[in-house]
């Protein structure tokens, strides 16, 4: 009966976890978002038809006190049960427009904040929950590969490049014992943030992630992969 804690599960690839992990009874969700008082009309539908398995609790990731606070909630959910799989999903990129001749100080430490101290800081709180066989996986991008030489979203491919380094590190110091940290990259995926010209469905980037995430080996920890499953260049 394993179970997962998804971050932004209220829409886009988050509410994608959410849909097809919920089709399988035996799986206990705990799908954080941002702010209860947010759009959470579908997945209110989704947790309406899950009898009981799906728990919406409230963690903005920009916001180190909501995540110790969500931190509480999980363990009280869980009662002692472990975290089989933590997909830090959540994340912006809310000035694609920057390159690095107009950055801001103010736009990159708004995407650190919410893309990187965000999965840093919920591993952390999260840690006590965390066990032999605990599968971490922090949502980067194509963007984050420094072989991308894409000169526009400046600041979301700088805080991707830093979130795959905070998975590198996280790999190395949990291998001992028995959890396994990966990144990967969802794919050009139709949500908000992929926008008009994605070329992929969500259900074809979660189903072809969780297929990848279901299949990992100890020696795979600290890798970067795409949807598909293929090891993604640093
Ligand atoms: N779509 C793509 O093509 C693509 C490509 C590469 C990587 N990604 C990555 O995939 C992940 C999901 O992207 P998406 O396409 O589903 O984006 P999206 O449609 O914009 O959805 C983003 C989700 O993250 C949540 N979120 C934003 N800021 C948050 C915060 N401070 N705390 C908690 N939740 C927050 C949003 O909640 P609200 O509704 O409350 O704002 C929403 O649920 C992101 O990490 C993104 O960088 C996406």
């Amino acid at each position: 009966m394993p179970t997962y804690v998804i971050t932004g599960a209220n829409r886009g690839l988050g509410i994608e976890f959410v849909r097809q992990l919920s089709s399988n009874s035996s799986n206990t969700i705990i799908a954080a978002v941002r702010t209860l008082q947010g759009d959470l009309d579908d997945l209110q539908k989704l947790s309406s038809q899950a009898e009981g398995k799906i728990h919406v609790v409230e963690c903005n990731t920009g916001d180190i006190k909501s995540i110790h606070k969500f931190g509480e909630d999980v363990k009280q959910v869980l009662g002692g049960k472990q975290i089989d799989f933590l997909l830090n999903n959540a994340g912006i990129n809310s000035t694609p427009d920057q390159t690095s001749l107009d950055i801001t100080a103010e736009s990159l430490r708004e995407h650190i904040d919410v893309n990187v101290a965000g999965p840093a800081e919920t591993l952390k709180t999260l840690l006590p929950q965390l066990g032999k066989e605990s599968v971490v996986m922090n949502m980067t991008s194509g963007l984050g590969s420094c072989g991308k030489k894409l000169p526009k979203c400046t600041t979301y491919s700088i805080s991707k490049a830093a979130v795959n380094m905070l998975t590198v590190h996280q790999s190395e110091q949990l291998k001992d014992r028995g959890i396994k940290v990966i990144c990967m990259d969802p794919g050009w995926v139709k949500t908000r943030m992929g926008g008009g010209g994605a070329i992929l469905e969500p259900h074809v980037s979660i189903g072809g992630m969780l297929n990848t995430l279901h299949k990992l080996q100890d020696t795979d920890t600290g890798k970067f992969y795409t949807y598909t499953g293929e090891e993604v260049p640093w």
